[in-house]
């Protein structure tokens, strides 16, 4: 068995697991931290240093850390729902210090799309595939016939014009107090301006609010099928560990 920890920073919390990444099982419980008010780099990287002491895996484990933003070669260059200091830092450099071992460090949208394709609703399937995660911001992953394109930050299309992730993400709705059906219609508008760009095959919108899938997704009317993620929750801590072994 090959086991990886992987790691899903978010503008609200940060998560871990040991996984064991040809099943996509997770091998122990998920440790579950409060992202540090403010999201600065070192209260995060402190943060990750202790779930890894906690999860303690041998040296020979790999680890993947995901992140909420345009993540190119190591570096985050975008800081929508956490510290600006993020921008333009060698962020992967930043924790392979603190936790004195190599990562793969990646966008926490894109691992989830990753973890979707090797164990859950986009496994198989060919095709646009268009990923969304919607929680404290709207996060994208886009994959055709099984293949990332990375960072496309589709969270950030203008819709009405406004920044999308700012009416429809899932702290929108929490924000202003919107009945399913009221975030629906905002969600509707979002997900036409996404189809009308890339003329997906398959939607998949995860995130934690994807377990409560029932009260929103049959009030979208798209001409691709749209569903939730398998991976729930999970996906970040999944997509980070299959990455963190395999390219
Ligand atoms: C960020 C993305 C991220 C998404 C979900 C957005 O605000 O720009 O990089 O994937 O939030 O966390």
């Amino acid at each position: 068995m090959t086991k990886a920890v992987g790691i899903d920073i978010g503008g609200t919390g940060i998560k871990g697991a040991l996984v064991n990444v040809e099943t996509g099982e997770l091998l122990t419980d998920r440790i579950k931290v409060d992202t540090p008010d403010g999201g600065r780099p070192e209260d995060i990287v402190q943060v990750v240093v202790k779930i890894i002491e906690q999860l303690n895996p041998g040296s020979d484990v790999k680890v993947g850390v995901c992140f909420p933003a345009v993540v190119i070669k190591g570096r985050t260059m975008s800081a929508a729902n956490v510290s600006k200091k993020w921008i333009g830092l060698e962020a992967e450099k930043l924790f392979e210090q603190a936790l004195k071992r190599d990562i793969r460090f990646v966008n926490d949208a894109d691992a989830a799309g990753v973890a979707e394709v090797r164990f859950g609703a986009a496994k198989n399937v060919d095709g646009v595939v268009i990923l969304t995660t919607l929680g404290t911001g709207i996060g994208s992953a886009l994959i055709y016939n099984g293949v990332l394109v990375p960072n496309t930050e589709l969270g950030h299309l203008e819709v009405d014009g406004t920044d999308a992730e700012k009416k429809a993400s899932y702290m929108a709705k929490e924000r202003e107090n919107l009945s399913w059906e009221k975030w629906a219609k905002r969600l509707q508008k979002y997900y036409e301006v996404v189809e009308a760009l890339f003329s997906p095959d398959l939607i998949i919108v995860g995130g934690g609010v994807s377990k409560s899938y029932e009260d929103f997704l049959p009030l979208l009317k798209l001409r691709a099928p749209i569903v939730p993620a398998q991976l729930r929750n999970n996906a970040g801590i999944l997509g980070a560990a299959a990455l963190a072994v395999h390219e």
